[in-house]
């Protein structure tokens, strides 16, 4: 059975969960206009290296790291918060070079990650008079604003827009910055590396990521004194973009045709996703993903099946193409290590491609009896653990990591070296959303990661022997 024509508008024609209602359609018609005729943020020959990139990961060739905030604001537009992020998953991806040895591909959840899907259409709250009252909930800087009051919370229109402005404002920084103004970022010496001195660190662990830090910057000092060419190559570092391709009026404006090669490109960034609450098979999301030449992400949550899976590849790499479909499995760590392997498995006997990365953040949420939103380092450690196991008792390749994380000194989730206790969650709790790892944490999950792949490589190489 041959599917339905698609087209960037097709759609329309199905049911969008978490679908965004504008009470101003000649608005929305207008800022979608508006977008059409803009600029694209990226191209198809970065989104081709993009897949070409992926399609070595499912080989095995490279990892991939993919990180940034839960929801991005149009506020976090600004140098410092953009340099800060930057430079975590730059330092992270070096750290996890060390471990697997294999090239890492970054992908930041930034630069037009403004769109959330929310458990509940509405929030409630009580008034100082004591009365209840109902708003829309935020669905992220795209669609409306955090402020608790009716005029911010109805979705505008006009935020596609501005949104696409930040997103633009943004990547032209990160291109910048890309291009040659990190050069001093690779020096390990020059990180914060205060974790590694905090009690809750064992002496042996403390020397290990030493002796890691120290190799690295040996690794680099010896490819500057190597010469021109390679200290050029090193200060150029690659970034690709993503976000949650929630909003499809937003996706849609901007996906078109592009001289010489077939197909639509989705040109709002270059890895789109499909979240774990709009990946229905007869959704609007799936319907309009389906048709676009960027590889897609979705996100794989315990209740998929390998069934449910399966016609997930079906609708979403029709073609059995590498390098198109990136499966970000989220089971939390509880679930991990019964929900992973089965569907690994299925795909792996029907010979279907796809990329898996975990994302060990999303099934590992708590709240606080203080009612905050928390994860704690041990849980989002022992996640990875469980996928990294699971691929290698099926025969799949673990293909990369997705966090939410940033390079500021937040207190959003517990546990790490530097030990964020429950009672210090209210210090510096900045989150538009989920709670993300902090610098330090960051880092020294990328640390914790790397000693696992390293003992992974060891012990291939003894099977190998
Ligand atoms: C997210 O990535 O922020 C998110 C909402 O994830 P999921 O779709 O996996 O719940
Ligand atoms: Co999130």
């Amino acid at each position: 059975m041959s599917p339905e024509p698609w087209s960037p508008e097709s759609w329309r024609q199905r049911e969008a969960a978490q679908a965004i209602h504008y009470a101003d359609p000649r608005g929305l018609e207008a800022a979608v206009q508006k977008l059409r005729s803009l600029p694209p943020l990226v191209t198809s020959w970065e989104i081709e290296r993009l897949r070409q990139a992926l399609a070595e990961a499912e080989r095995g060739e490279r990892l991939v790291l993919q990180g940034g905030d839960c929801a991005e604001t149009l506020d976090d537009c600004r140098p410092d918060q953009i340099t800060g992020k930057l430079k975590i998953l730059l330092q992270m991806s070096l750290v996890l070079v060390h471990g697997a040895m294999k090239p890492v591909v970054r992908v930041g959840r930034f630069a037009g990650q403004y769109a959330k899907p929310r458990s509940r259409r509405m929030e409630t709250r009580t008034s100082a008079l004591g009365e209840e009252v109902s708003l829309p909930s935020y669905f992220g800087d795209l669609v409306n604003r955090m402020d608790f009051s009716p005029s911010a919370r109805t979705p505008d229109p006009a935020h596609l827009v501005t949104a696409y402005q930040h997103a633009a404002m943004s990547l032209n920084f990160i291109r910048s910055l890309s291009a040659g103004g990190f050069a001093d970022l690779h020096h390990p010496e020059q990180w914060d590396l205060s974790f590694v001195a905090q009690a809750g660190l064992s002496p042996e662990l403390r020397a290990e990521y030493e002796r890691t830090a120290e190799q690295l910057s040996e690794a680099l000092r010896f490819m500057q004194a190597l010469g021109e060419t390679s200290i050029d190559e090193l200060s150029r570092v690659t970034f690709y973009t993503s976000h949650e391709g929630l909003n499809l009026h937003y996706e849609s404006a901007q996906t078109r045709r592009v001289p010489r090669r077939d197909g639509y490109y989705d040109l709002t960034t270059h890895l789109p996703w499909i979240g774990e609450r709009t990946r229905q098979l007869e959704g609007a999301h799936v319907e309009f993903f389906r048709g676009v030449r960027n590889p897609v992400g979705v996100k794989v949550g315990p209740t998929c099946g390998p069934d449910e899976l399966r016609r997930l590849h079906d609708a979403l790499n029709p073609a059995n193409e590498a390098g198109k479909l990136v499966l970000i499995s989220r089971m939390g760590a509880e679930r991990v290590r019964d929900a992973l392997p089965p569907l690994a498995r299925a795909m792996k006997a029907d010979g279907r491609r796809a990329l898996w990365i975990c994302d060990p953040m999303h099934g590992n949420t708590e709240t606080t009896e203080g009612g905050v939103k928390t994860r704690s380092f041990d849980a989002i450690l022992a996640e990875v653990e469980g996928a990294m196991e699971a691929h290698r008792a099926e025969g799949t390749v673990f293909g990369g990591l997705h966090f939410e994380l940033t390079g500021e000194d937040v207190t959003e989730c517990v546990g790490g070296a530097a030990g964020v206790t429950e009672a210090d969650l209210t210090t510096n709790y900045a989150s538009a959303c989920d709670p993300r790892l902090n610098y330090r944490q960051a880092l020294e999950m990328a640390f914790m990661v790397t000693r696992r792949l390293r003992s992974e490589r060891a012990s291939a190489g003894r099977a190998g022997a």
